[in-house]
């Protein structure tokens, strides 16, 4: 399999899709060539075709087995994929049976991912832009949640760094400092 293969994670309103957007115009320019596919993206396409989803948000509260099939699928998808990818998606996904792994070991075996990114910032931050993105349906959370959910997606990013010998990266996209971030990521897609 050629090219490098980075998972980009961070909780819902994180500010993940932002970063990476703006990093692949950055390595645009120095020619470094990437494909940025959305994991939740690729697993609604066939949730939506088989009726067990209008909108993305509906995913999480999905029965388990349900999600776990369209995750496989979508794996299996983007693992057949060629050259550097950005995979964006959650270290874990907040479902109402509890929090399920974002990247299960069939997940990984078709993934073989390089490194893993952490995309975090102050709970309060996170909140706030929760509460100006209209677009979504959020869960209801309050920072002490949002703030339990970043710390389980640190040891969920530490099981897969053991199950792969992946590395694991942290990011913070602090607010006013979007450059910050962006310097980070590039740095680590280089
Ligand atoms: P996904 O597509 O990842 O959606 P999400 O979790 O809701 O993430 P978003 O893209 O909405 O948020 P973001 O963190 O990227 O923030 P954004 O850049 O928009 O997943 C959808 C669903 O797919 C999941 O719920 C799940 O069901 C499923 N799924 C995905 N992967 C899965 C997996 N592996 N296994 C099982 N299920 C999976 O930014 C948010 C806001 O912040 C914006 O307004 C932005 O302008 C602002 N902002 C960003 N950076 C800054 C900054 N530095 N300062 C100030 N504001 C900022």
């Amino acid at each position: 399999m050629a090219g490098k293969r980075v998972i980009i994670t961070g909780v819902p309103g994180v500010g993940k899709t932002t970063v990476i957007e703006e990093s692949m115009k950055r390595l645009a320019e120095e020619n470094v060539p990437y494909r940025a596919i959305n994991f939740g993206s690729c697993m609604f396409e066939t949730a939506k075709s088989e009726g067990f989803a209008e909108d993305r948000d509906q995913m999480r509260n999905l029965d388990r087995d349900v999600q776990k099939d369209l995750q496989k699928l979508a794996a299996r998808r983007i693992g057949a994929m060629e050259g550097n990818i950005i995979i964006d998606t959650h270290a874990s996904v907040k479902t109402p049976a509890g929090y399920l792994p974002g990247l299960p070991a069939w997940v990984l075996t078709e993934i073989h991912p390089d490194t893993v990114v952490l995309v975090e910032t102050d709970e309060d931050q996170i909140l706030m832009r929760r509460m100006g993105d209209e677009s979504r349906r959020r869960d209801a959370e309050g920072c002490r949640s949002i703030a339990e959910h970043q710390a389980f997606n640190r040891a969920f990013a530490a099981s897969y760094a053991m199950m792969t010998g992946c590395t694991v990266h942290i990011v913070r996209n602090e607010n006013f400092l979007l450059d910050h971030a962006i310097d980070a990521l590039v740095a680590v897609l280089r």
